[in-house]
């Protein structure tokens, strides 16, 4: 079969970039992201973006209007669709079974009914794309089939997406493979053969993995855990390493020529952050625990443990430098988005970072060069960050360069990795802080001898520059 029209449900980190290059590769299709917020499509049709991508604006420029549209009208957009990707948000359930831990598929649920109450003929595929845990193919699949009207066909397939923030238009470009599963039937081969198809426009065939429903969404979470998990044992090295005077540096590149280990992801950091890694983890954790498997939950689970770990020594390594107290001292958070090249902040470790300064009564003063002002204040101002929001009013502020955050600041604090921040003027930072300065790299990227010769202070994340300095064994 020959797809003509493809629908999104979605328009979002995941759905706007995936179909912008779909549109992009595929002249030969029309491809209609749809979304339920008015604000979010009026965005995607204007000239500034909803998402920062590093070259996202040159796609959506060149296709936008042609065979590449965003609009509202969802109903419309399905029944003409001769493929739908569900493409909508899975946060974390925050009440009742599974809080915490289990993903909400409210979204992909009422996306699944939009679609089977509008269809009203012929045989459509129906293309999981949010990440979502084991077995929501199937869910979706009872949906659709519970409902379905003569005449009308269903084939569910799964196609998890790997691109990273930051990176996703190389990613989706130059994928190391596509994945999609799907029944392993005639019908439901014919739905993987078409869909196939369409990545075949610019990926060779050879990188697209066919396989069952089941092992495409397993293999989404297992991806991601195993990434994540790569982070939290180099970051379980670096305690070990600021202890005994070894450099987790060192260490990363002497595992990493190993091939059978490999030199990517072992970056030690205040730790990982992100829409995807705890979310999958928890995931995983939680379809573990559901199926009785403690030992095997616990052990996805310690990644987690390891990544909260991190990100707490590390505050606690601030107030220790700091003469044990930060009440009232000016701190400068440098980075809040949770990596460099995005304004995504979600799980960002800055986010928990700081918690735990204000906690401490530190005064706050932020800059990150791509995240809104409202997004860092409505992130520390959630429930879980600040039982009492008037906090954040009192201790926070938000600047507009690192110069500004730095002014009569005791310490600057290295939450996210952007290049600007490497090209600082150190010794003018030196000049308008208070002294002694000191500097906390959460992401190993500065001259940390370089600052010392100026007259820093510097820490960072396993490496021991101050000899005498005492053990963190308060915590
Ligand atoms: C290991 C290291 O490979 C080597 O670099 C180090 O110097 C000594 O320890 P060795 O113990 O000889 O070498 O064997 P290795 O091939 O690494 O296998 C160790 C065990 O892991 C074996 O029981 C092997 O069957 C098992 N294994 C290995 C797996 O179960 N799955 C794998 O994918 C690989
Ligand atoms: C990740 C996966 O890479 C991607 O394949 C999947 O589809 C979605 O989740 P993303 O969350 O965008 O992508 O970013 P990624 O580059 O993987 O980084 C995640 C976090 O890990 C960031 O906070 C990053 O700073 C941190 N990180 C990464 C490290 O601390 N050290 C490293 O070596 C690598
Ligand atoms: P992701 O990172 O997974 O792409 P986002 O939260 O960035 O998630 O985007 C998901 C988008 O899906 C949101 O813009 C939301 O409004 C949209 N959405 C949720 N449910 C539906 C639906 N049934 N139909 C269309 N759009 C939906």
């Amino acid at each position: 079969m020959t797809i003509k029209k493809v629908c999104c449900l979605g328009a979002g980190y995941v759905g706007g970039p995936t179909c912008s290059i779909m549109a992009y590769k595929c002249p030969d299709i029309q491809v209609i992201v749809v979304d339920k917020s008015k604000q979010r499509i009026d965005e995607w049709n204007s000239d500034v973006l909803p998402i920062y991508e590093p070259g996202l604006d040159e796609v959506v420029k060149q296709c936008r209007g042609k065979n590449l549209h965003f609009s509202t009208e969802i109903e419309t957009a399905i029944k003409e669709a001769d493929l739908i990707f569900i493409s909508v948000n899975t946060p974390t359930k925050t009440f009742g079974y599974g809080k915490g831990k289990a993903a909400d598929l409210k979204y992909v649920e009422l996306a699944a009914r939009d679609i089977v109450e509008t269809v009203e003929s012929g045989f459509k595929i129906v293309v999981e794309k949010s990440t979502v845990p084991v077995k929501a193919a199937e869910s979706i699949s009872t949906i659709l089939h519970s409902k379905q009207k003569a005449g009308v066909e269903f084939q569910v397939l799964s196609n998890p997406e790997f691109l990273a923030e930051g990176s996703a238009i190389t990613d989706l470009l130059h994928a190391e493979r596509v994945l999609i599963g799907g029944e392993q039937s005639p019908k439901g081969k014919l739905a993987i053969g078409a869909l196939s198809w369409i990545y075949q426009h610019w990926i060779p065939e050879e990188k697209i993995l066919t396989m069952d429903t089941w092992s495409s969404e397993l293999s989404k979470l297992a991806a991601n855990a195993f990434l994540a998990q790569r982070i939290s044992s180099i970051n379980a090295l670096t305690p070990l390493c600021e202890e005994t005077g070894a450099d987790v540096s060192e260490v990363a590149k002497a595992i990493g020529k190993d091939s059978r280990i490999g030199s990517k992801f072992l970056q030690a950091s205040v730790g990982f952050g992100g829409s995807c890694f705890q979310k999958d983890i928890l995931n995983l954790v939680y379809i573990c625990e559901s199926l009785g498997l403690q030992e095997v939950a616990a052990y996805w689970n310690s990644v987690i443990v390891i990544n909260d770990y991190q990100k707490r020594r590390f505050s606690l390594r601030i107030v220790h430098r700091l003469f044990n107290t930060v009440t009232d001292k000016r701190i400068s958070i440098l980075g809040f988005a949770f990596k460099k090249n995005t304004g995504d902040t979600r799980e960002s470790a800055a986010i928990h970072l700081s918690k735990h300064l204000m906690d401490e009564n530190a005064k706050l003063a932020i800059y990150d060069p791509k995240v809104d002002k409202q997004q860092i204040l409505d992130d520390l101002s959630h429930p879980y960050i600040s039982e009492d929001p008037s906090r954040v009013a009192r201790l926070v502020t938000i600047h507009q360069s690192a110069y500004e955050a730095g002014q009569g600041s005791h310490a600057l604090v290295i939450c996210t990795e952007w290049d600007e921040f490497v090209k600082l003027d150190f010794r003018r930072m030196y000049e308008i802080m208070e002294k002694p300065a000191f500097v906390f790299d959460g992401r190993k990227i500065l001259d940390h001898e370089a600052l010392i010769s100026i007259g820093f202070e510097v820490e960072t994340i396993g490496k021991r520059f101050n000899q005498s300095a005492n053990r963190l064994d308060d915590f």
